[in-house]
Formats: C-alpha cells, sequence, structure tokens
C-alpha cells in the first residue's frame, strides 16, 4: 500500500454540524473525553446528548453539565449523529436492539474501533453514514492533549456513505474532537481492525512467550529472581527502549546502547531469518482472523466475560497464566520489596 492520506483541521468545515444533534452513547473512557473535546471546539451544549443508562458515568455526565438521557429510543430518535462509545461486546445487543430500529434513515453513525463494523454485527440502514473516527490513544490523552492545544493520532474513514456527505461528516467530526490537529490518517475498519487484532493475537503473545521463555533459561542457568525481574522489565528498561523507538527511530535508537549491546542486536537480529515466525504470522492473521474465526468464537463466550469467579473464561486464563515461573517468581520479588519499605 502507498502513502495514506492525512486530513487536518483546514480539511474540515465545522458549519455542517450546524442545528446537529449530537449523541454519544456512553460516557467512558472515550465518551466522556470526546464530549468535552466537542463542547469546547464550539458545539453548542444543547447539541449535545448523552444516551446513558443509569449508573455512574450518567451522573458525571451530568455533574459536567451535559444534558443526558436513559432512554435509549428516545435518544435514538432525536440523533442526527451517534457516536457509539460502549465496549465493543455490548455494542451489537444495545445499537441493533435499541438504537437501529429508531435511528434516522439519514444518521451519521460513528466508531470508535473497527471491529464490530468489519465483522458486519451491527445493523445499519442503506441510507445511513458510517465512519470511523478512532483515537490511537487511551480517553485520558484524548482529553488532555486537546486540553493543552495539541492533537492526538486518529484514523479516519468513511464504510458506508448513505448521505453522499460522509467524508464531511466524519472530517467534521474529527476537527470538533480535536482529531485533525495533528493530523487524522485515511485509514479502514479493515485495516484497524487487522492491526489490533493481529497485535493481540501474534505479536504480544509471542513478546509473553518469549520474556516466559528467557525467564526460565536464565534461572535454569542460575540467575536470581531478583536478578531477572530487575533486569527483564522492572527497571522499566524495555519501556524506555520504546519511547526512544518512538522518539528516535525503531533501529536508531540503538544508538544509546553501549556498543557490545549493539553489535549483539543488530547481529543477532539479522542472523534470524524469521520464515517460521513468519508462517505463524500469516497463519493467525488468515485463519484466525480475516477468515472471521476469533470474531465467531468470541462472541460465544461473550455472555460469560461478566459473570465472577471461574466460569469467567478471562479469569481461568489469568489463573493459568500465575503458574508462569516468571509470574510467581515476580510475586515473590514484589512481597519482598514489599517487606522492605
Ligand atoms: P468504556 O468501557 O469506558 O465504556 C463505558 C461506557 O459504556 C459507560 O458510559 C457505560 O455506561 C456504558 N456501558 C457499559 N456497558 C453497557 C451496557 N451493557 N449497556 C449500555 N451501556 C453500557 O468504553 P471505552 O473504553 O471508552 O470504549 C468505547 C469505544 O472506544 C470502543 O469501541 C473502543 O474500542 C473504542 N476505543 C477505546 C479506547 C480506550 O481508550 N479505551 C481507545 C480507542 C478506541
Amino acid at each position: 500500500m502507498g502513502q495514506a492520506k492525512i486530513y487536518y483541521d483546514s480539511d474540515a468545515d465545522l458549519g455542517v454540524l450546524s442545528n446537529k444533534k449530537i449523541v454519544f452513547l456512553g460516557f467512558g473512557n472515550q465518551g466522556s473525553a470526546q464530549a468535552q473535546n466537542l463542547r469546547d471546539s464550539g458545539i453548542s451544549n444543547d447539541q449535545i446528548l448523552i444516551a446513558n443508562r443509569v449508573d455512574s458515568y450518567a451522573e458525571t455526565a451530568k455533574s459536567k453539565g451535559f444534558h443526558v438521557e436513559h432512554d435509549f429510543s428516545t435518544a435514538a430518535e432525536v440523533a442526527d449523529v451517534l457516536f457509539i462509545l460502549i465496549p465493543d461486546q455490548v455494542q451489537p445487543r444495545v445499537f441493533n436492539e435499541q438504537f437501529s430500529p429508531k435511528l434516522k434513515s439519514d444518521a451519521t453513525i460513528v466508531v470508535a474501533s473497527g471491529y464490530n463494523v468489519f465483522f458486519n454485527l451491527l445493523k445499519f440502514q442503506p441510507g445511513q453514514d458510517v465512519v470511523m473516527v478512532a483515537p490511537r490513544m487511551i480517553g485520558s490523552s484524548v482529553r488532555s492533549l486537546h486540553e493543552k492545544g495539541r492533537g492526538f493520532p486518529c484514523f479516519v474513514s468513511v464504510e458506508q456513505n448513505g448521505t453522499g456527505k460522509g467524508l464531511d461528516a466524519a472530517l467534521a467530526l474529527s476537527r470538533a474532537i480535536g482529531a485533525t490537529k495533528q493530523g487524522a490518517i485515511a485509514s479502514s475498519v479493515r485495516e484497524e481492525t487487522v492491526m489490533d487484532l493481529f497485535a493481540e493475537q501474534a505479536l504480544w503473545p509471542n513478546i509473553i512467550m518469549m520474556f516466559r521463555e528467557a525467564f526460565n533459561v536464565l534461572k535454569d542457568a542460575g540467575c536470581s529472581d531478583e536478578a531477572l525481574c530487575y533486569e527483564m522489565w522492572m527497571s522499566k528498561e524495555p519501556a524506555e527502549i520504546f519511547e526512544r523507538a518512538a522518539d528516535d527511530g525503531f533501529v536508531a535508537q540503538l544508538k544509546h546502547h553501549s556498543t557490545v549491546s549493539q553489535y549483539g542486536q543488530l547481529s543477532g537480529s539479522l542472523k534470524l531469518e524469521g520464515g517460521a515466525m513468519r508462517e505463524h504470522f500469516k497463519d493467525i492473521l488468515y485463519n484466525q482472523i480475516l477468515s472471521g474465526k476469533f470474531c465467531e468464537a468470541f462472541s460465544q463466550i461473550e455472555d460469560d466475560l461478566d459473570k465472577e469467579g471461574d466460569t469467567n473464561p478471562l479469569n481461568e486464563l489469568y489463573k493459568r497464566s500465575e503458574e508462569m515461573e516468571l509470574v510467581k517468581a515476580e510475586k515473590r520479588v514484589r512481597a519482598r520489596l514489599a517487606g522492605l519499605l
């Protein structure tokens, strides 16, 4: 693929939002940040409505002066624009049952993550616009960077252009939440979903596995728990390396390391051809992610993720992970350190 288009404030016309009712479904990490940014951008408070079930998030929205509607069908009926900002796994049920039947036939629907749109889990009408405005930041940073007058990285796309003006709406909304200040990157739900799921299901599992096995091998070679935990992550050296990679360059950051380290890292990585890993990555990408296999399997267990105790599959995975020597050793080290404080 070539270069992606980047949209800036000057590409967006906030005027297309005048007189539009903008509904935020959810006032959590992203909802609270985006709604406040949008209001700060000059959209009147009366144009904004927070659709939220009765919970602490609704109370927070009220305390910040927003209008809050608990009845989702009422919120759906008035929405010209609907930001869907509740957790991904609850979106299909809430949107399809409570919003979709009442939404205007030319409404603009905004998602902050590609997953449910890419896997066709949300029911849209053909005249509606479906756009993605997906910040690459946690909600608190979306808010704090905007308050400092800075932007944040964001992906933007038009997935369904029912009105023919989907891009104008997507760019105006991106600008209103502060996403075009630093440049919003043209993307797609496919690209966003593939990269997210690939990082989660291919890259990071291998990194966790490599740390686990490195720990085991070095422990067998006589290294202490304390030395290993500090050497491998508790010193925050890996965090610093990634920070330097972001600032200076993925490979260029090596110049901050000793000559022995630079030589070891460069010659070692160039020696690894990576063929087996490439095949494994392709298998995850094509047979697990793009085939829809993961999405199907995940939707089977979704409801169990709200359960308490061992019947929650996530708790079960945490329990199994605690059997890793790395985790056991870290617990012992942290307990000793706490005793010293
Ligand atoms: P969150 O977990 O903070 O959502 C909380 C909100 O969802 C609250 O308003 C709560 O009332 C509502 N909610 C929760 N369960 C509900 C249910 N069963 N029925 C009705 N309302 C319910 O969500 P978050 O993390 O802000 O994610 C929202 C979207 O933004 C997702 O699509 C996510 O992928 C995307 N996103 C999130 C990022 C983050 O910083 N966490 C980063 C970029 C995108």
